[in-house]
């Protein structure tokens, strides 16, 4: 805290970053954790902003994919913002924090947000403004998970057959670097 006016952290525990937050007098701003990645998803909502302007009554925005970090990010960013908001991922291993979905739908009710988890990819497309993905692989992923959660992920990827499914002025969006032929098509 006496050397710089801010510190922003990317590492892996999430614990690192509340305990510095806890004990500098700086603001820490997260830059990404195994748990969350708000600044990723504030970026994402202006891009959200300038696409769509700031009226998003009875737009829908879609992740699909691993219920990770980034999903984290967009289901508590979605719930501020009082948009309409889905993930959709697997059950178990990879579906989003059951304590990250609860506080997101208890900032909706207040933002008037919605925020629902679904595992039927096809269903939560349908007329989305935004379909959104994240890598399979996360950094610090073990290998030894790869193929298992390759299958598992399979049915979550952004194809074209997705896509079509979504609203004729829909956008996809990555926040990179996409793996093409994984988690979105080489056509998308
Ligand atoms: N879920 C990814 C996001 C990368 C921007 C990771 O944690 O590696």
């Amino acid at each position: 805290s006496q050397f710089c006016s801010a510190l922003i952290i990317r590492t892996f525990a999430q614990a690192e970053v509340d305990q510095l937050g806890a004990h500098a007098t700086i603001p820490v701003i997260n830059a990404l954790t195994d748990d969350d990645h708000p600044t990723q998803a504030l970026a994402d909502w202006l891009t959200i902003r300038e696409k769509f302007g700031s009226d998003l009554s009875g737009r829908k925005f879609v992740y699909l994919g691993d219920g990770n970090n980034v999903t984290h990010a967009w289901l508590i960013m979605g719930a501020i913002m009082g948009a309409h908001v889905v993930a959709a991922t697997p059950d178990g291993k990879w579906a989003p924090d059951a304590t990250v979905v609860a506080k997101a739908k208890e900032i909706a009710a207040k933002s008037g947000a919605t925020i629902e988890v679904t595992n039927d990819a096809e269903a939560a497309a349908k007329g989305a403004s935004v379909l959104y993905t994240d890598v399979w692989m996360s950094m610090g992923d073990p290998e030894a998970e790869r193929r298992e959660k390759e299958k598992v992920l399979a049915p979550f990827a952004v194809t074209e057959a997705i896509m079509s499914a979504a609203s004729k002025d829909a956008i996809f969006m990555h926040c990179l670097p996409a793996h093409r032929g994984e988690e979105v098509s080489e056509e998308v």
